[in-house]
């Protein structure tokens, strides 16, 4: 399982300054819209300088020619992990994977599901279905469309491994290492609940960012992580 640390501070030098303390740590930074929009690819580059890995959580959502064009740009900064939408639909998530299948180094391609803002009523008045069987419909159709995962609730990795692959993967933010530290999130889950979920990367961004000492909280994530019993 995979660390990746959410940048979503509202600087750029707050976000390099976290990442200087960080440096030496085996991690990926999850870069989105908001630093992407601000800072531009160039801050990709300096975070690769440092020695991270980049996860670049932009879900795309287009039609498929555009979608693999700006997938095609995207694996040209050679990040690490890249997000888009499954609504965008079969054709432009097989469009996305014709054009990253060649490439020698690419990211891997993980689907947005349902977005966890959605409720039971807003999907039921989207899409006409359940919340969970919708989410595990468009789970399926990434699989079979060849991306390498999903991003999900760590409350729903191990039924969409189940439903698909052990191998595909599964990314689950709202890990909590420290329970009661939930903030806005609603359905946090522990370490060792994603442990349990097979989740092969978590997301976590304020537990760290606004600990006292995020180095510490760090390591000691990391140190978990590695321990067969958290
Ligand atoms: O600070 P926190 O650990 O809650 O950050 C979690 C990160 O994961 C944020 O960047 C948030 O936008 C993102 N995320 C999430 N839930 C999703 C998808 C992404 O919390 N379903």
């Amino acid at each position: 399982m995979q660390l990746c640390l959410a940048l979503d501070l509202d600087s750029k030098r707050a976000c390099l300054d976290l990442l200087e303390s960080l440096k030496g740590f085996k991690l990926l930074v999850k870069v989105g819209l908001r630093a992407f929009v601000r800072e531009g690819p160039s801050f990709i580059k300096e975070i690769q300088n440092m020695g991270f890995k980049i996860f670049l959580d932009l879900k795309l959502h287009d039609i498929p020619n555009t979608m693999a064009s700006a997938v095609l740009e995207c694996a040209h900064l050679g990040v690490e992990l890249l997000t888009l939408h499954a609504s965008s639909g079969a054709p432009a998530l097989l469009a996305v994977m014709e054009q990253v299948q060649g490439l020698k180094q690419r990211p891997k391609i993980l689907g947005v599901t349902l977005l966890t803002s959605l409720d039971e009523a807003q999907c039921q008045s989207l899409y006409n279905a359940p919340l969970e069987q919708h989410a595990l419909h468009l789970a399926k159709l990434c699989y079979e469309s060849g991306l390498d995962g999903v991003v999900c609730s760590v409350f729903e990795s191990l039924v969409i491994k189940e439903a698909t692959n052990p191998k595909f993967l599964t990314l689950t933010p709202g890990i909590r290492p420290n329970l009661q530290e939930v903030q806005d999130q609603k359905r946090v889950g522990s370490l060792q609940d994603a442990k349990t979920a097979k989740a092969d990367f978590i997301v976590i961004g304020r537990p760290i960012y606004q600990a006292k000492d995020p180095k510490e909280t760090t390591a000691q994530i990391l140190e978990s992580l590695e321990h067969a019993n958290l």
